[in-house]
């Protein structure tokens, strides 16, 4: 394979990036990021790629989780905390529920770039660009808005930082303590799920009083005070990540300072594209979305050189078939990675492939459809006697009408009343408890008795 450098994506097509018209402010933009901290090191990167050969082995689950597009205008401490609330509220019930340890990444301090499905939008006869998220362009619909603009990549990178901080803050200082486990109720989150969920909590706090009485002083445990948080974003804009791309002094490997773990999207796999060249060469564990385009040959092709010393955790294949699609693609898939014998993680993406238009002209997710492809998942990899190791999804710990169902039915006439997502629908906080529960009972059948379940 030929040598990588850092700019060496810039040899490859690229697809899905923008166009800037003024090459000095991009200039002056890059050369100013590269002096910038980087968010993340390299020890941690190594630490979560350990975490994920654990999840690859069936040892742990990975949550990943957050907004589709994070967005200037919504950046507050508040939905940050909510975020990271609902993911605490998810791992307790992974961890109680199905005694299974959680890898905690939140798509969140980067998660800025959006590939589109066109290049263009046309409105009342006028074509301007599209929206491609705050780190590139403004949503606004005039010629101004929808031009590039590299400036916003300082934003982004300030927006990111800022939001780093917090969650290493709420990760580390007490907030995500287990016995807060009651704590991290959403005031508005009623019905069954938030029953089920407060009376888990009870339980638990039951089980933590009763080690306390034991005369096990778990004050001092840090697994029980602290968790260990990463963050992740789809690799997109290839200048922002080049830009904060850093050698780690210890291991001289090069690793993408602007997030722990980079994923390559479902538009921009091509074997030979320029965002499979930039992700060959960094240390981060990267997430690879795997689509029902897909084949078997370019599989082959990316793992041999996303994981060319087929380390555990390294690589991870996110599959987004579709809802009622999983039977048709995924068997096929993992025959390719047996047949290989490539470490690889896989987890179940259940949002980008059962998006709709609804009735009322928004776009969404029946929840249903949503549940379907994480049952079809699990069904198949019980099938063929593999791992599944996680659920990489849309969600926001703010009260939204975005997808339809769920035990607290929102009807397509109601996802006008709170629908705020900059990009896609995200499940709310009571969805994605819900989601949490289903992926418990799966486990628990899985590791109860995979055979029996195999055989019904
Ligand atoms: C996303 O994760 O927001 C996304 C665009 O996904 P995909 O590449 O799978 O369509
Ligand atoms: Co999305």
């Amino acid at each position: 394979m030929t040598e990588w450098s850092k700019s060496s994506w810039r040899t490859k097509p690229r697809i899905q990036m923008p166009d800037y018209q003024d090459q000095a402010a991009l200039n002056a933009v890059e050369a100013q990021l590269s002096k910038y901290p980087p968010l993340v090191f390299a020890g941690e990167a190594r630490r979560l790629r350990e975490e994920l050969g654990k999840a690859s082995r069936g040892e742990a689950f990975l949550l990943q989780g957050g907004d589709c597009a994070e967005a200037f205008d919504q950046f507050s401490a508040n939905s940050i905390r909510d975020t990271f609330k609902v993911m605490l509220q998810m791992a307790m019930v992974l961890t109680y529920g199905a005694k299974v340890p959680v890898v905690k990444v939140g798509r969140m301090a980067g998660q800025f770039a959006k590939p589109r499905s066109a290049p263009t939008e046309t409105v009342n006869g006028v074509e301007l660009p599209s929206f491609r998220g705050d780190i590139i362009n403004d949503l606004a619909f005039t010629p101004e808005a929808r031009q590039p603009n590299p400036q916003k990549m300082l934003q982004a990178y300030t927006q990111a930082a800022a939001t780093l901080n917090l969650l290493r803050a709420f990760s580390t200082g007490g907030y995500a303590d287990v016995h807060e486990v009651h704590s991290w109720t959403l005031g508005f989150v009623e019905g069954e799920k938030a029953a089920r969920y407060r009376e888990m909590a009870n339980r638990l706090s039951d089980t933590l009083d009763f080690i306390k009485a034991a005369g096990i002083d778990s004050s001092r445990s840090a697994a029980l005070h602290q968790v260990n948080f990463y963050t992740s974003h789809e690799s997109l804009l290839l200048e922002y990540e080049e830009a904060l791309t850093r050698v780690d002094s210890t291991s001289g490997k090069w690793l993408a300072g602007s997030g722990h773990m980079i994923w390559i999207g479902d538009r921009t796999r091509q074997p030979d594209g320029a965002h499979v060249e930039f992700a060959r060469g960094v240390m981060n564990p990267i997430g690879l979305k795997c689509g029902p385009s897909m084949t078997t040959e370019d599989l082959k092709v990316l793992i041999e050189k996303l994981n060319p010393d087929n380390e555990a955790g390294r690589l991870t294949l996110i599959a987004r078939f579709g809802a009622g699609k999983v039977a048709d693609h995924l068997p096929k898939l993992i025959q390719t990675v047996k047949e290989m014998g490539a470490n690889v993680l896989w987890t179940c993406d259940p949002m980008h492939g059962n998006t709709i238009k609804s009735a009322s002209g928004y776009k969404t997710r029946p929840f249903e459809s949503v549940l379907s492809e994480v049952r079809e998942f699990f069904a198949v990899h019980r099938d063929e006697g593999t791992v599944p190791g996680g659920v990489h999804f849309e969600m926001t710990g703010q009260d939204v009408t975005e997808c339809t169902g769920g035990l607290y039915a929102v009807s397509d006439e109601s996802l006008s009343d709170r629908y705020h997502t900059a990009c896609d629908p995200r499940l709310n906080a009571s969805q994605s408890l819900e989601l949490a529960f289903l992926v418990a009972q799966e486990l628990t059948a899985l590791r109860q008795s995979p055979a029996d379940v195999a055989s019904a």
